[in-house]
């Protein structure tokens, strides 16, 4: 295939950005991009790019001179961004507004990754019209990123997701591998069973948003996965998956946790609208923790 459009992917680093610079490079003329200086995207086109600079962003993207920006990068430790507002807003509001200006100046598409984290979890799974009501300064900087580039952009797409999990080109922390490695390590470990959401592959959002590419949609967008239930069910399931002894994962309510930020508790993302788009992959859970066991987590 003779690659004609260039794309620029920021927090390449990560566990998303990761997959959407594997999945994009098959495509598109490809530059990653991400604040540390290393790349785990051998092979490709890698560039430092700090988001929350504004110089930055318009010194490496008048170089590369990309047709779609893909903005994957974010401050996402959300206990972290409630004492570290400044940085939180910097990064996840800022760095979309600065990106969004770069694109309305030189007519490039913006492509940016959201969460349910913007909504209260009072009553979720959220439809891409339900009215935004964060509880945590990590969703309130997410929403307001949002906003840079509605107010900003006609040409932009707005992905909306959830609770990611996958296998990160780094060693991060990611839920799979901490319930196994616990468990087989005989450790007792206490998972909430009040916080739900659909589980998001990372590897199907990687060729989900391609695909959104590909049909060129704009507008807002919500992805997560097609199964919907709380944190605590989600490790059975890995258990199962892992062939693991459930008996030492112990069900605790998310207020026991007392963890910095809030939870929007009954959150996640209707997917509806998304379901009716042809070539989206919704690999059922089971099927991708099976994926997961047979291919390294
Ligand atoms: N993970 C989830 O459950 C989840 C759920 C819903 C939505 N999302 C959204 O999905 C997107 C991807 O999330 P993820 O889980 O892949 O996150 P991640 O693994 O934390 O990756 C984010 C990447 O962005 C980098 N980064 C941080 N500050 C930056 C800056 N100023 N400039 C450039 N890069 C910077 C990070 O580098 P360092 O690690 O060095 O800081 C990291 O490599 C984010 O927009 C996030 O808000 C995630």
């Amino acid at each position: 295939m003779t690659k004609t459009q260039k794309i620029l992917i920021t927090g390449t680093n990560g566990l998303l950005g990761f997959h959407l610079a594997r999945v994009m490079s098959e495509k598109y003329i490809l530059l990653a991009t991400d604040i540390q200086d290393h790349s785990f995207t051998s092979g490709f086109n890698y560039r430092l790019l700090d988001i929350s600079c504004r110089e930055d962003i318009f010194t490496v993207c008048s170089d590369f001179k990309p047709d779609i920006i893909l903005n994957a990068a974010a401050y996402t430790n959300v206990d972290d961004c409630e004492t570290n507002v400044e940085t939180a807003f910097v990064v996840n509001a800022r760095g979309p507004q600065f990106l969004a200006e770069w694109c309305l100046q030189n007519r490039a598409k913006l492509v940016h990754i959201s969460t349910d984290y913007i909504f209260n979890g009072q009553n979720g799974p959220y439809k891409e019209t339900d009215t935004p009501d964060p509880v945590s300064v990590y969703g309130l900087t997410k929403l307001a990123g949002e906003a840079q580039i509605r107010r900003l952009l006609s040409n932009y797409l707005i992905v909306r997701t959830n609770v990611l999990f996958g296998k990160g080109p780094t060693e991060k922390a990611s839920f799979v591998r901490w319930v196994v490695d616990s468990l087989r390590a005989q450790r007792l470990i206490h998972i909430v069973d009040d916080q739900y959401n659909n589980p998001t592959w990372s590897d199907d959002l990687a060729s989900a948003v391609r695909v959104l590419l590909e049909i060129n949609l704009t507008g807002v967008i919500n992805y997560g996965g097609s199964d919907y239930m709380n944190r605590y069910e989600f490790s059975q399931l890995i258990c199962r998956a892992f062939d693991l002894d459930t008996d030492l994962i112990n069900p605790v309510s998310t207020e026991r946790l007392a963890l910095a930020a809030p939870r929007p508790l009954k959150g996640g993302l209707d997917i509806s609208r998304i379901k009716t788009i042809p070539g989206i992959p919704l690999t059922p859970l089971e099927k991708i923790l099976t994926i997961i066991k047979e291919t390294g987590y």
